[in-house]
């Protein structure tokens, strides 16, 4: 089975903020756990270069758009590795062989008789670089939702138009044909009304922007920047491995995004790929917006939390357990540094690092580090925590595992070790030994359950166990853990900060 999933690619006209990272982590999550499934996987993310925005931030910067966007791509880049981010490629939307490939499209389009020459006069928000409807907009003043201190204003030009219209009863089709094509599920609903409602035709080139790739019948024009973006996922798989692996990632299984970007991905982008005779993707998920301290992210305000920062503190693993588990996959939330301190203490520190700690501890002392015969007490999850994953839910599943992290801190306070410890009653040995093996193999289970989540402490854990590199995902059953293997108890895994 080949399995593709893409990040959106992110604009470089401003440094890469939490809200970057989440969208990440969610990628990667679900790209491990389905390596690790046995699957195929190509997993793509990058940045988004062209357009006005760009060259405008550019400007400001003093510098020359290439050079400007070379140093802020790198930015993101830095943090996708910082983040243990296991992406198959990292693609930029000024790499050559896109930007050939976006040309080549656009003139197929053409060739189809899929674009059409037209003026367009409509309320644009230049930090989108989207024209809205005056519905869509804050009234009075046609303020940006996205952008609530710029006004959109009225732009006209001629310019080659797509035609989106025409395309509304097959877009139709396939939304009744898939009803998973978008999840969640109000997302879905949010996108097929909007096809239903009425599409607008869509300009796909701009007069007024020169930092784009121009259009090869009429270069005077460039092609609009979100046509030059969304196709990332197609030109990616032509050129990013120095090979055509189209054959098998084609089309994408999943396009992970948050909901600002849901109409370019579930309406234009399926309707540009059927125009081209192409499939469209498989899939979206479509999951929340985060606020920090109940605003917007943003740096006038302050409230930005920047990702390298946290990494710096307390590792990516903290970082990508964090956003996994702090907002409700799917729904809005809100991130702060207390949270993020109160999730590091409470949950990695002391559920999970004490438990790890404390079950090595006891077979080194009580059973010389070695792994007794026994079998696990406690009840599984992989199942739930399979299932979850599967539906994409991904602070579902990681409260599953969770549920086992509870229940076995509850099972050492039952069990008590070192009070069997002290007998030579050999029912009570029995019992150690029954307890002792939970504990090591339940440790291990957990590992592997959060290895797609925690990679780095996830090896760490099944090292400590005796089973390094065991992460295959049938391993995450309970009881698969050899008697016999070696424990040794590691140094701390979330050590202490100050808050
Ligand atoms: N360049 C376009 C996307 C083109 S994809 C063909 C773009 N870039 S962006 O830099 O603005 O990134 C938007 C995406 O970043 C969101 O869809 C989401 O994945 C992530 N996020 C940015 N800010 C976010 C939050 N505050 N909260 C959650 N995710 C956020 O749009």
């Amino acid at each position: 089975m080949a399995f593709s999933i893409t990040t959106p690619i992110y604009y470089v006209n401003s440094d890469p903020h939490l809200g970057h990272a989440y969208t990440t982590v969610a990628a990667d999550v679900l790209a491990r756990h389905r390596r690790r499934c046995g699957e195929e996987v190509f997993f793509l993310t990058g940045t988004d270069e062209h357009g006005g925005n760009v060259a405008r931030a550019a400007e400001a910067a003093g510098m020359p758009p290439k050079e400007f966007c070379d140093m802020v791509s790198a930015r993101f880049r830095a943090l996708a590795s910082a983040m243990e981010s296991s992406h198959d490629f990292f693609i930029r939307t000024t790499d050559p062989e896109h930007e050939r490939r976006v040309q080549d499209f656009v003139q197929l389009l053409k060739d189809k008789g899929e674009l059409y020459e037209g003026t367009y006069g409509g309320l644009y928000c230049s930090s989108c670089e989207v024209f809205y409807d005056e519905s869509e907009l804050i009234q009075p003043g046609n303020y940006c939702r996205l952008h609530p201190n710029r006004q959109a204003e009225w732009v006209e030009e001629r310019n080659w138009f797509f035609p989106l219209k025409t395309w509304a009863p097959k877009l139709l089709e396939l939304y009744d044909a898939n009803p998973e094509f978008v999840r969640p599920r109000a997302r879905y609903n949010e996108a097929r009304s909007l096809i239903a409602g009425g599409l607008e035709d869509v300009s796909f080139s701009r007069a007024t922007v020169t930092w784009g790739v121009p259009l090869p019948w009429e270069p005077e024009q460039t092609i609009y920047v979100w046509v030059d973006a969304l196709l990332n996922y197609r030109t990616a798989l032509e050129y990013g491995l120095g090979r055509d692996v189209t054959a098998t990632f084609w089309p994408t299984s999943l396009h992970v995004m948050a909901k600002d970007i849901l109409r370019l991905h579930g309406i234009v982008w399926p309707a540009m790929l059927m125009a081209a005779g192409y499939d469209p993707p498989q899939g979206l998920y479509v999951h929340g917006y985060f606020t920090s301290g109940g605003q917007k992210m943003s740096k006038t305000l302050g409230n930005v939390i920047d990702p390298f920062e946290v990494i710096d503190l307390l590792g990516a693993d903290a970082l990508r357990f964090y956003l996994m588990r702090e907002v409700q996959w799917g729904q809005d939330g809100d991130v702060t540094w207390e949270g993020l301190h109160r999730r590091y203490e409470g949950e990695l520190a002391n559920d999970l690092g004490n438990l790890v700690s404390r079950a090595t501890a006891m077979i080194v002392r009580y059973r010389e580090g070695r792994v007794p015969e026994g079998r696990n007490a406690l009840e599984p999850v992989h199942e739930s925590v399979a299932a979850r994953l599967d539906a994409v839910d991904l602070s579902g599943a990681l409260e599953e595992i969770w549920t086992l992290v509870r229940s076995a801190n509850r099972f050492v306070e039952e069990q008590q070790p070192w009070v069997l410890a002290r007998s030579e009653d050999p029912e009570q040995v029995r019992a150690l030994d029954n307890a002792l093996y939970t504990l090591a193999d339940t440790v291990r289970a957990l590992g592997v359950m959060l290895y797609a989540y925690i990679p780095t402490s996830a090896e760490k854990i099944l090292a400590a166990v005796g089973d390094p590199g065991g992460i295959e995902w049938e391993r995450a059953a309970l009881g698969t853990l050899a008697a016999g293997s070696e424990v040794h108890q590691p140094e701390p895994l979330f050590p202490r900060v100050e808050s």
